[in-house]
């Protein structure tokens, strides 16, 4: 049983993950016995989360590099394959948003969610999926959102991004599964990170989710483990092309 779950020794890439979910998903799989690569575009920040990791005895490595940026992620996937081989596990994690209602929305800050977002988890498979073909054998996870399967308002953007990164899943899943690998997504509900921290200091936005969440509460990251270690590991080697939606029940219900 302990087997299935298994991810030691695994390479895995994790994208954004100098915060938030990231750095608990690196965490996670490092402790579990991956070698685990970091990202972020922030350099400092990337050599702090090394630290920190290392100091707690973990093998981790880093690369910072935009996943927005061909070129960078180029020279990330020749330098990470011949350091260590092709990757077993992908998480395209890395991504932002900006509010503002539709109408007044700036194409410049369109061009960055979706760029980020949907195009970055495009780009940074394209750039790594070589090497999972080739040995017929990998896992990609993308990470959704609530915004996979729901509006709302002043951040359309960033719904069509997360829409954008649940179908993609689905087209990775279409192309890929013949080769032995397994795309699939993490849609969390509402978890408390720099991202979503206009939300939680926001006292009357956490009390709508507060009572919209039939679980009454916040996500503690943690709680995105399981789903984590699941689509990372043979436990799921015939699950493709699915989301897992980890948010306390929110999209059950109305
Ligand atoms: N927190 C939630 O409740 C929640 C809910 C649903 C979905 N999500 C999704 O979960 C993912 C992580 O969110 P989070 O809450 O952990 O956000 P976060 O705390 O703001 O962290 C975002 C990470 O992405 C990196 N990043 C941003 N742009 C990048 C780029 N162009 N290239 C490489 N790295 C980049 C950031 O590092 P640098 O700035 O140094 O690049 C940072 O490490 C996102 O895809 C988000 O949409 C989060």
């Amino acid at each position: 049983m302990t087997d299935l779950f298994n991810v030691e020794d695994k390479v895995a890439l994790i994208t954004g993950s100098t915060g938030g979910l990231g750095f608990i998903f690196a965490k996670c799989l490092a402790q579990n016995g991956a070698k685990v690569i970091l990202n972020g575009r922030n350099k400092q920040k990337l050599e702090e989360v090394l630290q920190e990791l290392s100091s707690e005895g973990l093998s981790v490595a880093g690369f910072a590099f935009d996943v927005t940026k061909t070129e960078e992620i180029a020279t990330a996937a020749q330098t990470i394959t011949s350091d260590f081989g092709p990757l077993d596990i992908l998480v395209n994690n890395a991504g932002i948003n900006l509010r503002n209602p539709l109408h007044e929305f700036d194409d410049e800050d369109w061009d960055k969610v979706i760029g980020i977002n949907l195009t970055g988890t495009y780009k940074v498979t394209k750039a790594f999926v070589n090497g999972m073909i080739d040995k017929k054998k990998g896992k990609i996870i993308n990470i959704g959102s609530m915004q996979s399967e729901l509006g709302r308002p002043t951040i359309a953007p960033y719904a069509a991004s997360k829409g954008g990164v649940k179908m993609l899943t689905r087209g990775m899943a279409a192309d890929w599964a013949k080769f032995n690998i397994q795309a699939n997504g993490i849609g969390p509900g509402y978890f408390k990170t720099d991202l979503t921290k206009p939300l939680y200091e926001n006292a009357e936005f956490d009390s709508w989710l507060c009572n919209r969440t039939p679980s009454n509460r916040w996500g503690n990251t943690e709680e995105l483990l399981g789903a984590l270690l699941f689509l990372s590991s043979d436990a799921s080697s015939y699950v493709n092309g699915q989301m897992i939606y980890v948010d306390g029940g929110l999209l059950a219900t109305v």
